[in-house]
């Protein structure tokens, strides 16, 4: 399983594969899995409709490593008026951002410029920013960059992976900083000095930080979004919020679009807060790629698509 994974980590950065893939009708049929379209709109649509089964949302633009500040100002661009399309469709959507597509591998201060403009937005239109994490070379920087926003929003949160090895300690440090804090596992190919290699690991390490994130939240000094697909882990720290008086609100449940949609909407019927993450845009590959990674089964998928024509 690890060498699948491996392997399908190490085409998800082949520019040569991705040019090959994007443009064959398969690979955009069996990307359909995921999301809901390459457009806004798309996206939009996508959320009014889980909404109906009070499912909340958070959009994301695929792309990443950008290479000039021209496209991470487009980037900006479209993000603001994804912000006032939220706003005008009422809809109970955040949106998710990855800092390199805004610039962070030339110029950090533009970045976090380019953040600043977003986090003030989504204040404005009553929503949420978020930061993802990237790979490991990013950390540092991104850690950074929110403790920035932190310091003047309200309404800005950061994921943080469980498989790294120096995560307990970011999270420790960050805690003064009241964050909201998306728990996920991990998605990048990374050496085991840096993240723990098994998976049975990775799962012990992320209960570890995630009751951290509980127990912060009963004396108010935190708000834990587990980010994860893992049901009985959900389950044990759904038990465990309860037993240390966590409120139903006081963390959430988010979950990729496609994946455990009948578990996501059967936790908001029982009254948890959950939110899909919705993502669209035409820069899928390195993403898709990440997705088949987690679960190498869905090259299945892709095959079928392929045979199916
Ligand atoms: P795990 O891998 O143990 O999967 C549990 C079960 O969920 C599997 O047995 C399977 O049934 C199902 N499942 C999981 N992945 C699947 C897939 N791709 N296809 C079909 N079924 C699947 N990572 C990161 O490094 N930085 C980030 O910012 C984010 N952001 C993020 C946001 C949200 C809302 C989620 C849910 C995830 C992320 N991730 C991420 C990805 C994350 O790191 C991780 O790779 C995936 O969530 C898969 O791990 P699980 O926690 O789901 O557990």
């Amino acid at each position: 399983m690890t060498i699948a994974r491996n392997a399908l980590l190490r085409m998800s950065k082949s520019h040569w594969l991705a040019d090959r893939v994007m443009t064959r009708g398969f690979a955009k049929k069996a990307v359909k899995k995921f999301m809901p379209g390459e457009e806004l709109s798309d996206a939009l649509d996508a959320s009014a409709t889980i909404g109906r089964d009070q499912l909340g949302s958070v959009l994301t633009k695929l792309g990443e490593n950008l290479t000039a500040q021209s496209e991470a100002d487009a980037v900006r661009d479209h993000y603001l008026g994804a912000f006032d399309q939220i706003k005008l469709r009422r809809l109970n959507a955040h949106v998710s951002v990855k800092p390199t597509q805004l610039g962070l591998d030339f110029s950090q201060s533009g970045c976090a410029e380019h953040l600043e403009v977003l986090a003030q937005k989504a204040e404005s239109t009553g929503t949420y920013l978020w930061l993802d994490m990237e790979d490991s070379s990013y950390v540092d920087r991104t850690l950074e960059l929110y403790r920035g926003l932190r310091g003047r929003h309200e309404k800005v949160g950061l994921a943080m992976q469980a498989y790294l090895r120096r995560t307990p300690a970011d999270l420790t440090q960050l805690l003064y900083t009241r964050p909201t804090v998306r728990l996920v596992k991990g998605a990048y190919a990374e050496p085991p000095h840096i993240a723990f290699p098994a998976k049975r690991d990775v799962d012990l390490a992320y209960y570890d930080l995630a009751v951290e994130l509980l127990n912060a939240a009963a004396k108010g000094q935190a708000l834990p979004i587990f980010g994860t697909h893992d049901m009985v882990l959900i389950d044990r720290l759904v038990t465990k919020a309860a037993a240390i008086g966590v409120p139903d609100g006081g963390y959430e449940v988010h979950m990729l679009y496609g994946i455990r949609m009948a578990e996501q909407r059967a936790l908001a019927a029982k009254g948890r807060t959950v939110k899909t993450l919705i993502s669209y845009g035409s820069s899928w590959f390195p993403w898709y790629m990440r997705r088949l990674a987690e679960r190498p089964a869905n090259v299945w998928f892709v095959v079928k698509s392929m045979l199916a024509g």
